[in-house]
């Protein structure tokens, strides 16, 4: 993709973490790439289409069918259950997962009939992440998906998002977004961002397992 100066590329089936400071652009990569913005010059190829000459409609199949969000503050509904949080994605998808099953999955089909308010900050994330998981998404955007966290939830929000990228026989691709350099030791590819640019853009040879790093 390239859009001003941040030109860069990732492999199917990676674990990408985009790292920088505040103000560095991140967020505004993360919603080109998700389809939720539209660069006012350069091109996003995604899976060989450039999505950047879609039209309306065309962008809303491809969020629809290939893009998970996760965002910093959760972004899941107050007013809604957790189960009926995640059944949501019923509505947009042909093939979701089954609700209850992504569930289980994240750890959470305890409190399937709770409301978001009577859930900690790391289960909120989990919610999200699994109305990301049920839709099955290709791409998995995460913007700063442990900011608001302790380390320790931090890390198991981390785990979650690797084994959404290993699901699918490793053809998923997720992009974690932060500032955060600690994340970048896990990740399969490290692309660093400032200023609306990209510095460098890095395979991690030897990327670390979410354990061994000290958080
Ligand atoms: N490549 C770019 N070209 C022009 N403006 C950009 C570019 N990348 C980011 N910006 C602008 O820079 C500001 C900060 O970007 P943002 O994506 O919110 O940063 P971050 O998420 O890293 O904190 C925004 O106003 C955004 O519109
Ligand atoms: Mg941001």
């Amino acid at each position: 993709m390239h859009f001003g100066g941040a030109t860069f590329s990732v492999n199917e089936g990676e674990f990408v973490v985009i790292l920088g400071p505040s103000g560095a652009g991140k967020s505004t990569i993360l919603n080109l790439l998700g389809g939720m913005d539209k660069p006012s010059s350069g091109e996003i190829i995604v899976g060989g289409e450039d999505i950047s000459k879609y039209t309306d409609n065309q962008l809303t199949n491809y969020r629809a069918e290939n893009i998970g969000f996760i965002f910093q503050f959760y972004n899941i509904l107050p007013t809604l259950t957790v189960l009926e949080n995640v059944q949501i994605v019923n509505d947009i998808v042909k093939k979701p997962k089954d609700a209850r099953e992504v569930l289980k999955e994240v750890g959470l089909l305890k409190h399937e009939s709770k409301f978001p308010n009577q859930l900690s900050g790391g289960e909120q994330q989990r919610v999200s992440i699994a109305r990301a998981i049920a839709k099955d998404p290709i791409l998995l955007l995460c913007d700063e998906p442990t900011g608001a966290l302790d380390s320790k939830t931090g890390v198991e929000v981390l785990k979650l998002l690797k084994k959404q990228c290993d699901a699918n026989e490793g053809a998923n691709t997720v992009i974690i977004v932060t500032h955060n350099s600690l994340i970048a030791e896990i990740a399969d590819r490290v692309i660093r961002v400032k200023n609306g640019k990209v510095e460098s853009n890095e395979i991690n040879k030897s990327p670390k397992k979410i354990e061994e790093v000290e958080w």
